[in-house]
């Protein structure tokens, strides 16, 4: 996920991922060890799941803190939810982003170009996921994600939706298997659903 990029909500399923306000940049602040037990787990090879699954396992073992972020931006922006790009890895395989948001933002319902892997720094991440039925989408599941809660998966069944359903501010990191610094975001298609 990245901020919700703007694309038109056209009839249908589906729309096509906007290309938003310009590529984003990357700030720094990527703890060294971290960025490199990703390299490491995304070099080991697989498929898409289980480059999530390993990368997942390692933000389990040095779980980043919110003080990686200037207080300025923990503080969120009243605009919309917030993506730092903390690292884009040269060779384009990954990228490391952390997410702020104040209570009631959320993302639109949405897919991804590649493998994600989420762990909530602060607050509680509220995730509903989507299935494509006859009649449009479903929700197929409801998560509450508390801190420390880290999440892996890959396309294909990776509709979902986030919301902080909390009275403070929520922080997570997400990590993507691909270059948010060329594609501009995580984002593949954004879907039509009430209460976008
Ligand atoms: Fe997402």
């Amino acid at each position: 996920m990245s901020p919700a990029t703007a694309s038109a909500v056209v009839p249908g399923a589906a729309v096509a991922r906007g290309a938003g306000g310009g590529l984003p940049t990357v700030i720094g602040g990527c703890p060294a060890f971290l960025t490199a037990s990703v390299r490491r787990a995304v070099r080991a090879g697989g498929n898409w799941q289980a480059v999530a699954d390993r990368v997942a396992g390692v933000l389990r073992n040095q779980f980043p803190s919110p003080a990686i972020l200037t207080r300025e931006r923990l503080a969120g922006d009243p605009a919309g939810y917030q993506t730092h790009l903390l690292h884009a890895e040269p060779d384009g395989s990954f990228s490391v982003t952390v997410m702020v948001w104040l209570p009631g933002q959320q993302t639109p319902v949405h897919d991804h170009l590649a493998w994600c892997v989420t762990a909530v720094m602060q607050g509680t991440e509220y995730e509903e996921i989507f299935a494509p039925g006859a009649d449009g989408l479903r929700v197929i599941a409801r998560n509450c994600n508390p801190v420390g809660a880290v999440s892996a998966f890959a396309p294909p069944g990776d509709i979902h939706r986030v919301r902080n359903n909390g009275t403070g501010v929520a922080v997570s990191m997400h990590v993507y298997g691909t270059d948010i610094s060329r594609v501009g975001s995580s984002i593949r298609r954004e879907y039509r659903y009430p209460g976008q």
